[in-house]
């Protein structure tokens, strides 16, 4: 049975009745682009195969009903739905709901419960946008049966209203724009100021060359404070620098007002600046076709990420190491740090050397074992039954 079947068949297991439809919506890793996505900056996600799959009917009432594969049955009124609540896996779809009920064009408001049901395969807590995942489905679900039909570019902003208003979760907008938006074979590339976005390629002759994802396992410590504390960081370098956001600044203005900054926002500002670079030299780089070249792009950006932007952890470097010390391409952090994931761009026929040996490097420091997989570039949010 696919998954689409089986959440259907969870649906009609729970509540009595057949779904009206079935939509689902993928995880992402990103390629570069990190921490660059709420000042401007420019980004590079594809989709991976793992998606989150929403079964749905709407209701006469104001109820939300909703089941997880896993998890049993939960429900809230969209009346009891706001900042803050409800909590856990049942805000994102209930706070679908109430962002929809807030966007809905004049005249189409929702005004009315849903019943629901879950099922993802997308692992949470790595750092591979499962919560964007189960966003997205349950908006794509709500804006086809609500006979909306908003551009998919407005449903990747309700779903960072989700976030960022009732998970209380301060995101940018690249995981919901890469679960909603992203294509089999390519990467997406988005200017995250004008919101222009392209699809690139993954070079076809690369076959050769495949991206290996290590879920390090590492627990997240207080990752959504340190998030906010970096977004905070760069919105203060923004109003020192006198520029409208960091994606304008240049190294040369960060060199002019060290005096003026802490040594935290310098740092933070120079890892959005040279990381914004980066980006557009991978994208070139892929347009060219010279695949292996994004690699020391990569681990620039790990570099970066670690000592300037200061959001890894030992798991994630000694994963990248590992993986560099094995032969890969290059190798970062993927996500928001903290933990979750890393990917290493190897060649093919390496994919199995590579994962033991970032194995046998976590044995050597007695880290939980990882995990590893090959992301495809996958196809973005859908309908499937
Ligand atoms: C998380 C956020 C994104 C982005 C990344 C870091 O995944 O949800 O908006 O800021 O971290 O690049």
């Amino acid at each position: 049975m696919s998954p689409a079947d089986r959440v259907a068949a969870l649906f009609a297991e729970t509540y009595g009745t057949q779904p009206t439809g079935v939509w689902s919506s993928p995880g992402r890793v990103n390629l570069i682009g990190e921490h660059t996505d709420y000042t401007g900056g420019f980004v590079m996600p594809l989709a991976i195969e793992e998606r989150a799959y929403l079964a749905a009917r709407p209701r006469s009432d104001r109820r939300i009903r909703a089941v997880a594969s896993g998890r049993g049955l939960e429900e809230v009124d969209l009346d009891d739905v706001g900042p803050g609540r409800p909590k856990g896996w049942l805000a994102y779809l209930s706070g679908s709901a109430w962002v929809a009920e807030a966007n809905a064009p004049d005249g189409a408001r929702p005004g009315h419960g849903w019943d629901l049901a879950l099922l993802s395969d997308v692992p949470v807590g790595a750092g591979l946008s499962s919560s964007a995942a189960i966003t997205c489905a349950t908006l794509l679900a709500m804006d086809e049966l609500g006979g909306w039909q908003r551009p998919l570019a407005e449903l990747a902003r309700w779903g960072q209203q989700v976030e960022n208003v009732v998970v209380g979760m301060p995101c940018g907008i690249m995981d919901q724009t890469a679960s909603l938006l992203c294509t089999t074979g390519t990467v997406l590339f988005m200017d995250t100021e004008s919101g222009a976005i392209e699809h690139v390629p993954w070079p076809a002759s690369s076959d050769d060359a495949v991206l290996l994802v290590t879920n390090t396992n590492a627990p997240h410590v207080l990752a959504d404070g340190q998030y906010a504390d970096r977004r905070r960081q760069c919105e203060e370098a923004t109003d020192v620098l006198g520029v409208p956001s960091l994606r304008s600044a240049t190294l040369a203005d960060l060199d002019s007002a060290t005096a003026r900054l802490t040594a935290d926002q310098a740092a933070c500002a120079r890892h959005v600046i040279t990381e914004n670079a980066r980006v557009l030299n991978v994208r070139a780089l892929l347009e060219a076709g010279r695949i292996s070249d994004v690699g020391p792009e990569l681990t620039a950006s790990h570099a970066s990420l670690r000592d300037d932007f200061r959001v890894t952890v030992p798991q994630l470097d000694v994963s990248v190491a590992a993986a560099l010390s094995a032969g890969a391409f290059g190798a970062r952090m993927t996500g928001g740090g903290f933990g979750g994931c890393t990917i290493a761009l190897v060649r093919r026929e390496d994919i199995d050397d590579t994962a033991q040996a970032i194995t046998a490097a976590f044995a050597v420091e007695a880290f939980t074992p990882p995990e590893h997989f090959v992301a495809r570039p996958a196809q973005g949010g859908r309908r499937d039954l």
